[in-house]
């Protein structure tokens, strides 16, 4: 039970006949500062009913409430301020998650809904960008909240496997490629011969001229152009999955837009039934004039489909595969408008549904503040990233903690997380600049900062030789475990607004902020002392390391029992 719902309780127990549980609860207020108590319930809409001044009403209820659950009732005015009694939270609180484990939190909000997450969705014959592990952790996070509270999250990989970039790489293969170097460094080869043709294109359009005629011909199943597809495309995912074995994060789903090529005649055959199909210099386009936007090209003049095409066959298609009551698009801000459009089609095309097509978006990656482009061959590749932040946590490990076992292991876990945790800490749409050393910093907020702390907690648990018991009381009273079991008590709710907002930044600032209250608390109180709080002090331990590792399980990251 939270606070509100205690008061609301306690409230509701004297006003039984002018109002309901509910109603008491909607009532009920955040005081704006703490020296108004932890809960405030206004008297006012009982003025009607009793028939007297909202002051005297709050007076008298003060007077007839359980007082129990409470330090003070203060009557200010016409408002009850409820001043919870730290003794009653706290082993309210602590009984919560030494019986119910990790899974203080959970909730069954969701009802089972489908909610369909495109995610990841890197190009074929490019490398993963920076931007596609943002896609990765974000939408990783985002299902495993999901799943908390009770959806049935479905994460697809929309691989980039179609489109005019396959022409263009066909030509430059045949022209300046070859087979043993595609095969030696695949994503680095095709990479090369991708940049090489742009350079080239620059010189020598009728390039791109020759590129579109080969993505025509894979559009029509030519057989030469579809093996060197296929191959392509086996060669990249072998890659990309090494990096989503590093990251531990798998897809539901790997149906690319390729998948949609013999899917799309329907979203046209729709279109033209619906009458929204429009002829344009050849190709064909949906007026959005009425929505503020640029029509959505649907078919160009030479026949090949596009970008939006596929995603409108693919919007369809999950509709029906998987009757989703939400489907996310984890991508970069930079295609908002895109994702305007299709939502757009789809309402014009007369599917309510529409509406619960949300695109999640995110900020842009920099390093020393410019955007990352794979077009230039400027990226940093994320092995590498995820490569150094290891080596560099196994470092840190060797400085602290020679003597540990499974360091290699360990540093694994840190590294990887320290750049999950990262990408995760800040709002989502909000840019911000890589650098590798303020990742995998000990300190301040970041990941391996959480996890050492819990790693800390555990420690200390182990030193106690304490098991917690679901049964016993354990009750607290000092100031500085207040704050950890206010950040406890609250965890429900935050996993909550993470889930709605579509924002793990939520769960990661939780952490931190848990993190932080317990170094205070671990710095100012002795844990192993000799009396009756030692218990109930292990056992608010205990809660902290449930919780902390409950948040960076949510985030996707591990939380060594030692480090
Ligand atoms: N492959 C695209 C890119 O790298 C992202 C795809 C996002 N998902 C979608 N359904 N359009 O830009």
């Amino acid at each position: 039970m939270n606070n509100k719902e205690i008061v609301a309780q306690a409230v509701y127990e004297v006003v039984e006949e002018q109002l309901t549980l509910a109603e008491v609860e909607r009532l009920l207020e955040n005081p704006k500062s703490v020296d108004h108590g932890d809960v405030a319930f206004p008297a006012f809409s009982l003025a009607k009913v009793f028939r007297k001044a909202p002051q005297q009403i709050a007076a008298e209820l003060a007077e007839k409430i359980n007082p129990d659950a409470f330090e003070k009732i203060e009557v200010v005015g016409p408002y009850l301020n409820f001043f919870m009694k730290k003794e009653v939270i706290s082993s309210m609180v602590l009984k919560e998650i030494a019986k119910e484990d990790q899974s203080f939190g959970d909730s069954n909000i969701g009802n089972e809904g489908n909610v369909t997450i495109d995610m990841s969705s890197p190009n074929i014959a490019k490398p993963i960008s920076m931007g596609h592990l943002r896609s990765t952790v974000i939408g990783n996070s985002i299902s495993l909240i999901l799943s908390k509270i009770g959806y049935n999250p479905i994460k697809i990989n929309h691989l980039g496997d179609w489109g005019t970039q396959f022409g263009k790489l066909i030509v430059a293969y045949k022209k300046w490629g070859s087979e043993e170097k595609v095969k030696a460094e695949p994503i680095n080869e095709l990479l090369r011969l991708y940049v090489e043709f742009h350079e080239r294109a620059e010189e020598e359009p009728e390039l791109n001229d020759e590129a579109r005629a080969w993505f025509k011909k894979l559009e029509d199943n030519d057989e030469e152009a579809l093996s060197l597809w296929k191959w392509f495309r086996s060669e990249s995912l072998k890659e990309f999955n090494k990096i989503y074995g590093m990251l531990e994060i798998d897809f539901d789903s790997f149906n690319g837009e390729a998948f949609y090529n013999d899917k799309m005649d329907e979203v046209v055959t729709l279109l033209e039934e619906k009458h929204l199909l429009q002829t344009n210099e050849g190709a064909e386009i949906v007026d959005l004039e009425k929505y503020g936007l640029n029509p959505a090209l649907i078919k160009k003049s030479d026949g090949a489909t596009l970008y939006i095409t596929r995603d409108l066959a693919a919007a369809l298609y999950r509709k029906r595969e998987y009757n989703f009551v939400k489907s996310l698009y984890v991508v970069g801000n930079e295609q908002s408008g895109h994702f305007k459009q299709l939502k757009a089609v789809i309402k014009e095309l007369g599917f309510d549904w529409s509406d619960e097509m949300v695109h999640v978006p995110f900020g842009l990656i920099t390093k020393d503040g410019k955007k990352l482009s794979t077009r230039k061959g400027k990226i940093v590749l994320l092995e590498e990233v995820l490569n150094e932040a290891k080596d560099s946590a196994l470092a840190q490990i060797e400085a602290k903690n020679p003597d540990l076992p499974n360091k290699e292991e360990i540093a694994n876990q840190v590294g990887v997380g320290a750049v999950v945790f990262h990408d995760l800490k800040n709002d989502r749409l909000n840019n911000f600049d890589f650098s590798l050393e303020e990742v995998v910093r000990f300190e301040g907020e970041t990941g391996p900062y959480v996890q050492y702390t819990h790693a800390r907690a555990m420690t200390v648990l182990g030193k106690a030789d304490f098991t917690v018991d679901p049964e016993a009381v354990y009750a607290l009273n000092d100031a500085d475990s207040w704050e950890i079991i206010k950040l406890l008590q609250s965890y429900p709710e935050v996993v909550i607004q993470a889930a709605e907002q579509y924002e793990p930044s939520v769960i990661a600032k939780h952490s931190i902020k848990l993190a932080q209250a317990f170094n205070k608390y671990y710095a100012h109180t002795k844990i192993l002392v000799d009396d009756e709080q030692r218990d109930a002090r292990l056992a608010l331990v205990h809660a902290v390391t449930v919780i902390l590792k409950e948040d960076l399980r949510l985030l996707g990251v591990h939380a060594p029992n030692r480090m």
